[in-house]
């Protein structure tokens, strides 16, 4: 976990409070427009409530136009207006894009592809991050903007680059295999450690010399499968090793200014390892986009409880979300209404402290024209507009939740890069497997029976958690083995799946059978694994689990044998090659349980098999009945308050009746309304992709 967590000081509200706020703002581009739209901008962010922007972030080549060459005057007028008209700044440090003088001149700082491709300047993010020579250009541009804005009064937070690997994560020059020789000498000390961890005596890999390894290039057949781990955790740590050298020096030069850096918790995005990253800021940001689908609105309230879970719980910021459409997926759909009020909201419910857009003025040239703004191309007679000032409004009244915490739920979802990254390499059982959408659909199924989990990694304490969901934990050292078993006999339920425990470390197989180092706490053997074909499905018995109908399993079949008289069996195969033998199985360890799903339910799926697993966890939804599955509830709490957000994940308005928690719902002050009954009412009525925050005395 991070060692603490320093948020941004806010600038006093124009109304001269003092309290805490929330932070709400734009990446704010002003390079691209002339000086007479600047004023513009900063009253119609004072219109909207904006109090923070990012600035700088493509700023490079206008800050540094040609080598030795500086020019800070604009920027210096952009931070005194800024600062006049009570707005942050959360400057970037401007690295993100090399201008061109510096890739002509020094073309090796260009990223290499593993065909050996350059990738040329023209978009943006043309750097390797293990380059000398980009880090001594980069780091004099870092020092630079620290001394020029040192104790300037508009600087709240430095932004270090923006999107680190967003598109240069892997690079495969021969910087990169440098470093990665380093890189490894670090790991393993000594060549005959490595080729033991790569397996080396396969296909005759051996190394005999640290200068024979290289990157995993183009090769003729599936490169060395640890050997490709191992590229994708050095190539994490190399862009998280550049995060701290730029930090670094952000800390000598200005140490009461909190560094953080934009990460991108959000879809496919794995390159990452943002569990291991978060460590090294003084508070977590987060990027998201929506991806419109089934789970779209699942997959922003996964994302948002990950990030909040490698943020320890403590607050953390959205530095970019889009206000309605983005410019990169292949069909670009505007947001409908309410959508970017909830989406912004859902992001406060999960803890995010600051709630800000990519951009704030859409820009009229460039790949991202098309891209939405918190100002449109419509300019502020808009819808946009206005939905963006009422979110303003919105996010001054929410200021008492600032600075509050996750109040931990009894259910987590477990989600592991190593497994994510190692689970999906190439010569597996199936390439058909997701492992992230396996995650997002316990996730899903929870949300579906109104079940409050969090979203932890591997490093998180385990104790709060009645129930623990742990899909396709392909990685598991010896000790996470020993931590799961100490975890379930110590009465915790644990519930894993197929190409579980299947692999170390150095992803060598556990052997003897699978889920190899799981084995014996979930006592039951796997002796071949079961990928299904596209297309074939077996049904799983749902007279077992109390259901109308059967479940169906796609992707994976594991023939599963039951090896511990403690195990029982939950559900049976009812058709396909293993029918009439266990498909879903439990088994009592110590004081709790551990159970094994051999295929891939789905979300539907997983919410009929659910309710067996949290029964014997003992744990109910808070909601009340009919409000289940059709809103989220997430707990924020202080030292005094539990505040309790309700979203409504339907396009209909939903009624609350009853009781939430323990307490009934018109006892609780509605922190958005201002409401108190002196009668407390007995339900509440959310408006189609409706909020409500509610307040109650914290036990
Ligand atoms: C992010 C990036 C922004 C902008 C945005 C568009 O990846 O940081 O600069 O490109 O996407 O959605």
């Amino acid at each position: 976990m991070n060692r603490r967590t320093t948020l941004p000081r806010l600038l006093p509200a124009p109304d001269g409070g003092s309290r805490a706020r929330l932070a709400y703002g734009a990446d704010y581009n002003p390079e691209q427009w002339p000086r007479e739209v600047w004023q513009e901008d900063v009253r119609l962010m004072r219109r909207a409530g904006v109090n923070l922007v990012s600035l700088g972030i493509f700023s490079w080549a206008r800050v540094q136009p040609d080598d030795g060459v500086w020019d800070f005057a604009w920027l210096d007028e952009l931070m005194d207006l800024l600062h006049a008209h009570g707005i942050a700044v959360d400057l970037a440090t401007a690295t993100a894009s090399p201008p061109p003088w510096l890739t002509t001149a020094h073309p090796e700082i260009l990223p290499v592809t593993a065909e050996g491709a350059t990738v040329w300047p023209g978009a943006r993010q043309h750097w390797r991050p293990t380059s000398p020579v980009f880090r001594e250009y980069a780091l004099r541009l870092v020092s630079a903007m620290a001394k020029q804005y040192a104790g300037h009064p508009a600087l709240v937070a430095w932004h270090v680059n923006n999107e680190l690997g967003c598109h240069n994560v892997y690079d495969y020059s021969d910087d990169a295999a440098r470093a990665f020789r380093l890189w490894l000498r670090d790991r393993y000390q000594s060549l005959d450690r490595l080729n033991h961890a790569w397996g080396t005596a396969f296909w005759s890999q051996r190394y005999s010399d640290w200068d024979q390894i290289l990157p995993p290039r183009l090769a003729a057949s599936h490169p060395n499968p640890t050997q490709q781990l191992d590229f994708k955790r050095f190539s994490s740590d190399a862009l998280k090793d550049y995060l701290c050298a730029e930090r670094d020096i952000l800390r000598r030069l200005t140490p009461e200014t909190p560094v953080t850096s934009n990460f991108m918790v959000m879809g496919g995005t794995k390159g990452m390892n943002y569990a291991d990253w978060a460590r090294e800021v003084d508070f977590v940001s987060n990027d998201h986009y929506v991806h419109p689908g089934p789970q779209d609105r699942d997959e922003l309230s996964f994302s948002a409880n990950l990030v909040s879970g490698i943020a320890g719980g403590r607050p953390w910021y959205v530095m970019e979300h889009s206000t309605s459409a983005v410019n990169w997926q292949p069909v670009n759909v505007a947001k409908r209404p309410g959508d970017l009020a909830r989406d912004s909201l859902l992001h406060v419910a999960h803890g995010a402290d600051g709630i800000c857009f990519f951009q704030w003025r859409q820009s009229a040239a460039g790949a991202e024209k098309y891209h939405s703004a918190m100002v449109p191309h419509a300019g502020e007679d808009s819808a946009v507009f206005r939905g963006v000032t009422e979110l303003g409004a919105t996010l001054v009244e929410l200021a008492p939740v600032a600075g509050s915490v996750r109040e931990p739920a009894a259910v987590a979802v477990l989600f592991d890069w190593e497994s994510w990254w190692a689970g999906e390499q190439d010569s597996h059982p199936t390439s058909r497997l997701d492992y992230r959408q396996e995650a997002l659909d316990w996730y899903s199924a929870l949300l579906a029976l109104g079940i409050r989990a969090d979203v932890i990694t591997t490093d998180a304490d385990l104790a709060p958690y009645r129930l623990l969901v742990a899909p396709v934990l392909h990685v598991v050292p010896g000790e996470l083995a020993a931590r799961l078993t100490r975890y379930a006999e110590g009465g915790g339920h644990l519930v894993t799946t197929y190409f579980s425990g299947v692999v170390d470390e150095n992803d060598h197989v556990w052997l003897g059978g699978y889920p190899g180092a799981l084995r014996e706490l979930l006592g039951v053997r796997v002796e071949e694994f079961g990928p299904l074909l596209d297309g074939d499905a077996v049904a799983v018995d749902g007279d077992a689990l109390s259901l109308d109908g059967d479940l169906t399993g796609t992707l994976w079949a594991d023939r599963v044998d039951v090896v511990d008289p403690a195990v029982e069996v939950l559900a049976e195969y009812r058709s396909g090659e293993h029918a009439g033998r266990p498909v879903v199985t439990r088994r009592r360890a110590g004081s709790g349980t551990a159970a094994y799903v051999g295929t891939r339910l789905g979300a539907e799926g997983l919410a009929g098999l659910l309710p067996r697993l949290l029964d014997a966890a003992e744990v109910r939804s808070e909601l009340p009945a009919a409000a289940r599955g059709r809103v989220e509830l997430t707990v924020r709490r202080t030292e005094d308050h539990r505040y309790l957000f309700l979203v409504n994940r339907t396009d209909e308005a939903v009624t609350v009746t009853g009781l939430v928690g323990d307490v009934l719902i018109g006892a609780h002050e509605d922190v958005l309304t201002g409401t108190r009954e002196d009668v407390p009412q007995s339900h509440l009525t959310l408006p189609p992709r409706g909020v409500a925050v509610l307040r109650e005395p914290a036990p």
